[in-house]
């Protein structure tokens, strides 16, 4: 039998005020479609200064419908990077559109302006860039050849609230952007995600869409569109205003623990690639902490590393797996993304999260020393 974990990869960060503010809800009148998630989407509208903001069920969700609202489907292409989670991909294949996986700068991990340039057909419609990580995506680049191109370029801010590209927050430099709020997330709300945008009608066609096509001009039994339900009730919102209130801390607590990270290792692992503490570029929201191993530790050494960690009580994980390689989209195996291959097969998700104390980052420290130098030795 495994030993348990001791020191989870992730943990989620509840205070009893928050669980006040979920139980109120429970008890109030309205559970969905209420007070709390007007009151959320505001919140977040002024926190990364958007127009507008639809809170939804998901990011994935968000992801989809900004991309359905702005006509994207059938025989589009939209450039997005492989080294990322599945559900980027998946957005563009829910509305028809065939995703063009293109690679990564080997510092901040985002996708390369110039490969997007090259990879660009008669037919892109989109550029989805991904602060990865929560590191902010080179915008600026990304937005000069999205505008040569004619090309939407669109945020999957899913890891990054609270990143800031220059002097604004990612999430609002596209025709619109997502956040997630999955437990893993800096703020969660359970499962949720939010698009915020500048555009009134994207807004709006959204919101319709994630409420089975109901827009703000139809009666309680019209929909004008065939739409989904991604709605995010209220006990979510209630979680996701108080989560909030407190972002900065959060965010200020997670770039400290990155820090006391990087300190560490450079001391006892100084073989390990440490990730860049500071974006030359604005401000990173860390969402995880994500050392690279040494050439010597791909494949299945890294396995038995991962499950030799896991014997010691604590979790670590290999992330992100190519999404070109994954058998949904087995057709694109072939793809050459060189930067994307070496840095998934060397990368190792470490223990993170706002709890995290100093003792447990030493012993996670010491136990991938020892753990890295048993494996060499054997
Ligand atoms: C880059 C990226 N995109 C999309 C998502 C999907 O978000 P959700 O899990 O809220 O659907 C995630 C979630 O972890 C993510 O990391």
């Amino acid at each position: 039998m495994s030993s348990p974990i001791r020191i989870p990869l992730s943990q989620p960060d509840i205070t009893d005020a928050e669980v006040t503010a979920v139980v109120q809800v429970l008890r109030s009148a309205r559970l969905s479609l209420g007070p709390k998630l007007e009151e959320f989407e505001s919140a977040i509208a002024e926190y990364v200064q958007a127009e507008h903001a639809v809170a939804l069920s998901s990011g994935t969700s968000g992801l989809c419908l900004g991309l359905q609202a702005l006509g994207i489907g059938e025989g589009d292409e939209v450039i997005v990077p492989s080294f990322t989670f599945i559900a980027a991909a998946n957005a563009i294949r829910y509305v028809r559109a065939t995703p063009v996986f293109v690679d990564i700068r080997p510092l901040t991990l985002n996708l390369d302006p110039e490969a997007v340039r090259r990879a660009i057909t008669p037919r892109t419609r989109a550029i989805m860039v991904v602060h990865t990580f929560g590191y902010p995506a080179d915008l600026g680049e990304l937005r000069q050849i999205a505008d040569e191109h004619h090309l939407d370029l669109v945020e999957d801010a899913c890891e990054a609230l609270g990143g800031e590209y220059g002097d604004r927050k990612v999430g609002v430099l596209g025709k619109f952007g997502v956040f997630s709020f999955y437990p893993n997330k800096p703020i969660t709300t359970g499962e949720g995600g939010l698009l915020v945008t500048q555009d009134a009608a994207l807004a709006s066609t959204v919101r319709a869409l994630g409420n089975q096509g109901r827009s703000d001009q139809d009666n309680w039994n019209e929909h004008s569109l065939t739409g989904y339900n991604h709605r995010l009730p209220e006990m979510s919102c209630a979680l996701g205003i108080a989560q909030l209130s407190r972002i900065e801390s959060i965010l200020a607590r997670r770039a400290d623990l990155a820090r006391e990270y990087a300190e560490c290792l450079k001391v006892l692992c100084p073989e390990v690639e440490i990730p860049p503490l500071h974006a030359s570029n604005g401000r990173i929201s860390w969402f995880c902490f994500v050392p690279r191993l040494p050439v010597s530790f791909t494949g299945s050494l890294r396995d038995m590393l991962i499950q030799k960690m896991a014997a010691l009580g604590i979790q670590c994980r290999a992330y992100f797996s190519p999404v070109h390689r994954m058998r949904p989209y087995a057709r694109y195996a072939s793809c050459d993304l060189p930067v994307t291959t070496d840095v998934s097969s060397r990368t190792l998700a470490l223990p993170f999260f706002n709890q995290l104390q100093s003792q447990q980052i030493l012993e996670v420290c010491h136990s991938l020393r020892d753990v890295m130098s048993s494996l060499t030795t054997q």
